[in-house]
């Protein structure tokens, strides 16, 4: 539990109870600090736990981070323990969530991870600019669930195939002439989206975007050529998505790059909004925002005004952000899954074409400095990046296999992320409710 700033709780191995065990405390998969648990507890005792010296007090840095971003586990095992005291508690945003027990399966196991993007090869997958593939002729190379694939312009058409050769100097489709194993291609606005076909899987990428789709076809509106920002990870794509959709972690894994741009966390001004099988996250109370910027962006008339981070599902992440009043960014991520514990990350930062130039002086300015302010933009979110990516490696390492962990308010948009994929990989959804993930004992 969490007391006045400080972690309370107890663990003790059943099979040694001599033994005094050291608990590390977490706070949004970073290591806060470790504590020994040998503290004297009489209602452990009284309960039959060994002497009763397995109790732990680990005191929390200021800020407090958010009850929802705690996690604790016995040292150099994989054993978390309960947060018996936050069970069922809603706090400010929301009830906990629990999501399936297996949702790291294909984190962990390579086997499960071709399954999964079996299933995931029939979901409209973001593949690259339009940009790329402006004239007749042009082609653009890509991933989708794994499997590489082209997209060629015919004239006005747009033809996606995959790429299917027998041997590394074999002509690759385009060079033949021919169009091997096609699949599906759609834009929106300038991004390309494709898919495996199957029979059942017969929805328009309009339907599927559903609300996100005026507001992408907008904010992929690039001004310039955007700048193009390349991660290997050592870390399942999953992991990566995940971090993009909890609202804890970036006062703790952020704290110095958010202080050296300015950047502040408010929890009470978050709005959330599910659309078809993604979620946003906008930086306003105004429960209305979503559907004034959805408004906006159809009739051309929407300004930048909050950031904002939408979820497209299966693995894009886009988002809008100012670094000051006149100049705001967007931020195309693609996680691109390699294996279950290797992905890559490519992003695009460009300016946002959503106007919100407030005076004659910054739109003049803006023409000389926008080359530097886009590369400073790019630059802050290579570092940014490089900060989830260490935090998604260290997941990678002890992410919690048993059983699922149990989301708070600010992890809701993990949990809407998690029925999709369950949805996707076709099998029934998530029982709800808590469960226990360890013998040790609770925090
Ligand atoms: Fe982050």
């Amino acid at each position: 539990m969490v007391r006045d700033g400080h972690v309370l709780g107890w663990a003790q191995d059943a099979s040694q109870p001599r033994c005094r065990l050291v608990v590390e405390i977490y706070a949004g998969g970073v290591l806060l600090g470790t504590a020994r648990a040998d503290r004297f507890r009489p209602d452990l005792a009284a309960a039959g736990i060994g002497d009763g010296k397995a109790a732990y007090t680990f005191a929390l840095p200021s800020p407090t981070p958010d009850r929802a971003a705690l996690a604790a586990r016995v040292a150099g095992t994989h054993y978390w323990l309960v947060d018996e005291g936050a069970a069922g508690k809603s706090g400010d945003h929301g009830p906990i969530e629990t999501i399936s027990p297996d949702w790291s399966h294909a984190i962990a196991d390579a086997t499960a991870f071709r399954r999964e993007q079996q299933a995931l090869a029939h979901t409209w997958t973001f593949l690259g600019l339009a940009r790329h593939v402006q004239k007749d002729g042009d082609w653009l190379r890509a991933s989708l669930a794994t499997r590489e694939v082209f997209v060629q312009r015919f004239g006005n058409e747009l033809r996606g195939f995959e790429n299917i050769r027998p041997h590394r100097s074999y002509p690759l489709p385009h060079e033949r002439g021919d169009c091997r194993a096609p699949i599906e291609v759609a834009t929106c606005g300038a991004l390309v989206f494709g898919r495996f076909p199957s029979e059942h899987t017969k929805e328009s990428l309009q339907d599927f975007l559903a609300e996100g789709f005026p507001i992408l076809e907008a904010l992929s509106r690039m001004p310039e050529k955007p700048q193009t920002v390349v991660e290997k990870i050592k870390a399942n794509w999953k992991l990566y998505v995940h971090i993009t959709l909890d609202d804890y972690h970036a006062p703790y894994i952020h704290a110095a790059t958010a202080r050296s741009s300015g950047g502040h966390f408010n929890p009470r001004e978050i709005t959330y909004r599910q659309f078809g099988a993604h979620s946003c996250f906008l930086m306003t109370s105004d429960t209305r925002a979503f559907d004034r910027m959805v408004a906006g962006c159809r009739n051309g008339s929407y300004g930048a005004s909050h950031y904002s981070i939408f979820q497209i599902f299966p693995n894009l992440v886009v988002s809008l952000s100012c670094s000051d009043g006149d100049n705001w960014h967007c931020c195309l991520q693609q996680f691109i899954p390699q294996a279950h514990d290797r992905s890559l990350l490519r992003a695009f930062v460009y300016p946002s074409p959503l106007s919100a130039y407030r005076s004659r002086h910054a739109r003049v300015t803006r023409l000389l400095t926008d080359p530097i302010r886009n590369r400073l933009a790019a630059l802050m979110f290579r570092r940014i990046s490089r900060e989830d990516r260490d935090a998604c490696e260290r997941l990678q390492e002890v992410h919690r296999i048993h059983p699922a962990p149990r989301l708070g308010g600010l992890e809701r948009r993990i949990a809407w992320f998690e029925k999709t994929y369950r949805d996707a990989m076709n099998v029934p959804n998530p029982i709800s409710g808590n469960q226990r993930s360890s013998s040790a004992g609770d925090i």
